[in-house]
């Protein structure tokens, strides 16, 4: 007999179709124990009400360094945020929050028009494109660049690293990513240092805490990895399932684009129905912690599956039909909590400019008839295709 509900290692089309397996396993109950390609034994939580409540409870720490066994810091982009608990967790926030306002968020819309409409300038005359490569990715991957203040930065490379970090395809590569990006976070930070300008990491080398704390070294690597992979590895994805989701829904397009009164409400349901982040990140249970029938044992290490929350029929009815004018509220596509994400207003800005904007000028967008089977991204954290083949 197993140790574990359910081995998804042996689940052939789970990469492809998560969300039977989620249904199947939230019919016998919101909490599991399953086996994966990294780990033979971990805690899923399927259910909606269960997952919202283990990502508020402070019994599931971010510190992976409170494991048992576990010895020194890890590499320097780990000292971030949303690998720490309070009271590092609340002092890193406050720091870049202040500086990452809804002010200076909103003050972006005008550039966030202005490079979406150069990109579909470059893309639209030539009828078909890889939507990921011509607007997808280098949307939100300028925006975070200009933001964190990233001028010649070698953009294909990052995209290379970065992919390699959150959607890994294997130890040795995951952990040659993370050195790469470790040693250009750390010379970058050492030229803003020498000549700061008017940009967020600048702001944030030279940010206080009570007065007498700044960011150390380690800290302000942290904050660039976490601010530039979260800052764009997940927009991308809301910005292509989305657009996907609209070419396989010919009724919901056909709404949205009779009253674009209905976009910030279509892309909510572009969150909730396929949203970028399938899995939360890990969390750590700091002591026993009984949910329903089930004890989560201190040391043990649980994945919210928000995915699986957001399709609960519990909290959301027919919750596999795409459907843009239902309720959202709620959701968890953003995380929920202390670490909930601290981009949702700028990456909400940039979906609902980049979607409004495609359809307006590409009127007869539907898929390339040539694309074959949808390449889906591995692994447990990110949900989102390779290419998304399209014309117009
Ligand atoms: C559609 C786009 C996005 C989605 C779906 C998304 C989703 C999430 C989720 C689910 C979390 C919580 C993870 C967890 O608790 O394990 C999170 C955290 C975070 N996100 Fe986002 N994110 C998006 C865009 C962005 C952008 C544009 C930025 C920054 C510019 C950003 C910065 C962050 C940061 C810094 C955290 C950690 C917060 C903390 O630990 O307190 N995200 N995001």
């Amino acid at each position: 007999m197993s140790d574990v509900d359910a081995d998804l290692r042996g689940a052939a089309d789970f990469t492809a179709h998560p969300y039977p397996y989620y249904a199947e396993l939230r019919a016998e109950g919101p909490v599991h124990t399953v086996r994966t390609d990294e780990f033979d034994r971990l805690w899923l939580v399927v259910g909606y009400d269960e997952g919202r409540a283990v990502l508020a409870d402070q019994r599931f720490g971010k510190d992976w360094r409170k494991l048992p066994g576990q010895t020194g810091a890890g590499a320097p982009i780990n000292a971030n945020m949303l690998e720490m608990d309070p009271p590092d967790h609340t002092r890193l926030r406050k720091l870049v929050s202040r500086e990452f306002t809804p002010r200076r968020i909103e003050a972006l819309r005008p550039r966030v028009q202005q490079i979406t409409d150069g990109l579909l300038d470059a893309m639209l005359p030539a009828g078909r494109a890889d939507l990921l490569d011509a607007f997808a990715f280098p949307l939100p991957m300028t925006v975070i660049c200009e933001l964190i203040g990233v001028p010649d930065m070698d953009r294909a490379a990052f995209r290379v690293m970065s992919g390699a970090v959150v959607s890994p395809v294997g130890a040795r590569e995951e952990g040659d990513a993370i050195r790469a990006m470790g040693a250009y976070l750390t010379e970058l930070i050492e030229d803003k240092r020498c000549s700061p300008g008017d940009d967020l990491m600048s702001a944030l080398i030279a940010a206080r805490y009570d007065d007498d704390d700044t960011l150390s070294p380690d800290e302000l690597v942290g904050m660039a990895f976490l601010l530039l992979v979260a800052g764009h590895e997940t927009t991308v994805n809301l910005i292509s399932n989305g657009v996907r989701a609209l070419l396989t829904h010919p009724d919901q397009l056909a709404a949205l684009r009779a009253d674009f009164g209905l976009l910030d409400g279509a892309v909510e349901e572009m969150l909730r129905y396929e949203g970028p982040v399938e899995n939360a990140t890990f969390r750590l249970a700091l002591e026993d912690v009984r949910i329903g029938s089930r004890t989560i044992r201190a040391g043990d290490l649980v994945l919210v599956s928000l995915a699986g929350a957001d399709r609960d029929p519990g909290r959301y009815p027919a919750p596999d039909r795409f459907d843009i004018r239902r309720e959202t509220q709620g959701h968890l596509a953003f995380g929920h909590g202390i670490h909930f994400c601290l981009g949702a207003p700028l990456a909400r800005m940039e979906g609902r400019i980049a979607i409004r904007t495609l359809l307006e000028r590409c009127p007869g967008l539907g898929p390339d008839p040539d694309a074959g089977e949808p390449d889906w991204l591995p692994g447990l954290l990110i949900r989102g295709v390779r290419r998304l083949p399209v014309r117009w």
